[in-house]
């Protein structure tokens, strides 16, 4: 073997040890599970007392395997009407809530999916709270469904995750990607690598089927059957990591390429007409959504942040590329 290719393999052994011993500094601890399930109990309570009939479902990264240390807990208020007015109890429930106590109650309604955020005083966990979102439980089961497949997506996903945080590139807001989106990308991505790390759930026979209004949700969802199948592909987190960021950065194909976990592979813009602007959807980097498939994640990306985005994807490959100790400047706060 060259020298150079012998130093570079030792270079990424080490990568992986130092990206392994982040991963474990992010996995929550049981003490944290244990204070959101309090949470979560106090406020199915109250709930059950100010909106009876209704029920509280968790959803998001507290359940889908891909929640880091103190990450905030995304709830769902089902409510059994068919079209409820969603504002009006957004305003409701944050009525109720700032009477319980709470704090930095803000009713956010006039995002596409409204929502009430608050803190808890007593353990300081940040809450949101939206209305009838069946379809968020469902993809977050997809999500937590995959991670019981291979532990290399979960570990992935952190670094994807950890970086886009640090980096200032995981704010829908400011034009920039939704964390459910990432995660999107690392399934994505660990489905392409030869051989595959990951299989394509809904191409296989469906063992969990829900509707959703129009939408058929349906996949292979018996995964402990699938737990060797990445075995044969022996790439550490250091080459994963490697990988995806010299992946968005020099291989994707931004202006014809919409990536798709739902079927496995790669869709063109053309089929999913997501070729041109409509209003503020600008389809500049094209993630389709597992269920929604009107959906493109992207869809927030504008001309500025994908600028902006890519530029971080491209620093990230060169950091790993040619950093002496890339896993201190990869993460460095933007
Ligand atoms: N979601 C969605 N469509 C989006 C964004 C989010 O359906 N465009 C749903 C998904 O179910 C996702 C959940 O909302 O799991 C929470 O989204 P997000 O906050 O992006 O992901 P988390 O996994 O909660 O990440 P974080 O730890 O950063 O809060
Ligand atoms: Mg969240």
């Amino acid at each position: 073997m060259h020298r150079r290719d012998l130093l570079y393999r030792l270079d990424l052994q080490n990568f992986t040890r130092e990206l392994l011993s982040l991963y474990d500094e992010l996995i929550p601890t049981e003490e944290e599970e244990v204070r959101r399930r309090k949470f979560f109990s106090k406020l199915e309570s109250l709930f059950e007392r100010e909106l009876p009939g209704t029920r509280l479902f968790l959803f998001g990264s507290c359940v889908n395997a891909f929640g880091v240390c103190n990450s905030d807990i995304d709830v769902c208020l089902s409510v059994d009407e068919e079209e409820p007015n969603k504002i009006e109890l957004v305003v409701q429930m944050a009525t109720i809530l700032e009477s319980d106590a709470m704090l930095n109650v803000q009713a956010l309604t006039h995002a596409r999916v409204p929502i009430v955020k608050f803190t808890e005083p007593a353990t300081g966990i940040s809450c949101d709270i939206c209305v009838n979102n069946t379809l968020a439980v469902v993809n977050s089961k997809l999500l937590h469904d995959y991670a019981q497949i291979d532990v290399r997506l979960r570990q992935l996903a952190f670094m994807v995750k950890h970086w886009a945080k640090r980096r200032q590139v995981n704010d829908t807001y400011r034009g920039t990607l939704s964390s459910y989106a990432y995660v999107l990308m690392c399934i994505h991505f660990l489905q392409q690598r030869r051989p595959p790390i990951l299989p394509c759930l809904q191409e296989m026979r469906p063992t969990y089927e829900v509707k959703v209004g129009s939408i058929r949700c349906a996949y292979y969802d018996q995964v402990e059957t699938l737990r060797d199948f990445g075995a044969d592909n022996k790439e550490t987190l250091g080459e994963l990591l490697t990988a995806f960021f010299d992946y968005w950065a020099c291989q994707h194909d931004y202006n014809h390429s919409v990536i798709s976990v739902r079927t496995g592979g790669y869709l063109s813009k053309n089929e999913k007409e997501w070729t041109r602007r409509i209003g503020n959807e600008r389809h500049l980097i094209c993630i389709e959504d597992p269920f929604e498939v009107t959906h493109d994640l992207g869809r927030v990306v504008d001309k500025h942040s994908i600028k902006a985005l890519r530029a971080e994807f491209s620093r990230a490959a060169n950091v790993i590329a040619f950093d002496f100790n890339p896993w201190a400047t990869l993460f460095e706060p933007y």
